[in-house]
């Protein structure tokens, strides 16, 4: 039996090539940096599935040049990396992974949080030169977290996760959301308030929503100028939802105390980025869903998505449902 071709764009957990080997002929890219460009336009020349990351641009140039291609299955919730209009044009099933990594990422954002907050990357630091002479009261207090208020900005699985958290901090929760979400706001006891009420009136804002032509500098200067001189920006969705260069003053010129960020406009972060310098700001590696049980789940759900529309099937996850009439 001739089976389909699919191609992964990463080297991908074995438990996903379980559910995938003997099914699908794959081709696997096995190095650590990303495929490049021009190596990706010919391998998918005869590619029928793609299973893709957040590093991998899928847009109108790559699907034109795999003519066959059927089923694009990111691996991950976000899908900002692929022209889903375009795909949609094209037929192609469009898939990502929710619900797996949602614990993982909430609880990053409460590490950022509290590190951000308590101070301890510098507190870290400050330690390990030799800085601890002696304890005084004064020296390296941070924000309490708990009684706080929290703004969190989309109240989608992750925004509702966050919030949960939030409650074990007895904290205040504001919510926005593009739509209100009046369905679950009752059962996440946050409170729905415009943008700009949300950004004045929190201690922590914490970003959960998809990036999109929408939310694109969704945070900028105007925004950043509303928050308090003693609030604390997270970052752990997309790093083009904040205007990078107006954060960057907003924590040098302390408009805000600080930033944490799990995600950057352009990724990896170059070293080069004024952001960086800034003790105030917080930075971690795109980890939000680095947790064994989230990336297992991401592996296993990406496989079984891609698996199951290169079988003609409805793929569980599918974001375009537009594209699919048979059912
Ligand atoms: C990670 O950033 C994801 O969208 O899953």
């Amino acid at each position: 039996m001739l089976l389909p071709k699919a191609y992964v764009g990463f080297k991908i957990q074995d438990v996903a090539l379980k559910i995938l080997e003997g099914n699908v002929d794959l081709e696997v890219w096995e190095q650590d940096e990303a495929p490049p460009r021009e190596t990706l336009l010919t391998d998918l020349k005869d590619m029928e599935g793609l299973l893709s990351g957040i590093t991998i641009r899928v847009d109108e140039e790559l699907m034109g040049a795999a003519p066959n291609l059927r089923v694009i299955s990111n691996y991950a919730v976000g899908y900002d990396n692929i022209d889903v209009a375009a795909a949609t044009k094209r037929g192609i099933c469009v898939t990502n992974t929710p619900e797996v990594l949602t614990n993982a990422t909430a609880d990053l954002t409460f590490a950022l949080i509290l590190t951000s907050a308590r101070r301890i990357i510098e507190a870290s630091a400050y330690l390990r030169a030799g800085d601890w002479k002696v304890w005084t009261p004064e020296a390296l207090v941070g924000r309490e977290v708990a009684g706080s208020t929290i703004g969190i900005i989309g109240l989608g699985q992750i925004g509702q996760a966050v919030a949960k958290r939030a409650h074990g901090f007895d904290m205040n929760i504001l919510y926005y959301n593009r739509t209100r979400r009046q369905d679950v706001e009752a059962v996440v006891g946050a409170k729905y308030v415009k943008i700009d009420e949300l950004l004045r009136e929190s201690d922590f804002v914490t970003i959960h929503c998809s990036l999109d032509a929408s939310t694109r500098n969704l945070i900028g200067e105007h925004e950043l100028r509303l928050m308090k001189k003693t609030a604390i920006l997270v970052n752990a969705a997309r790093g083009a939802i904040v205007d990078q260069r107006a954060l960057y003053r907003a924590c040098s010129e302390e408009w805000i105390l600080g930033a944490a960020l799990d995600v950057f406009e352009s990724e990896p972060v170059p070293l080069d980025e004024p952001l960086l310098s800034l003790p105030n700001v917080t930075t971690v590696p795109h980890i939000g869903s680095a947790s064994r049980g989230a990336r297992d789940g991401m592996a296993m759900r990406s496989a079984e998505n891609l698996l199951t529309a290169l079988r003609g099937r409805r793929p569980r996850d599918l974001v375009n449902r537009e594209v699919w009439k048979k059912d």
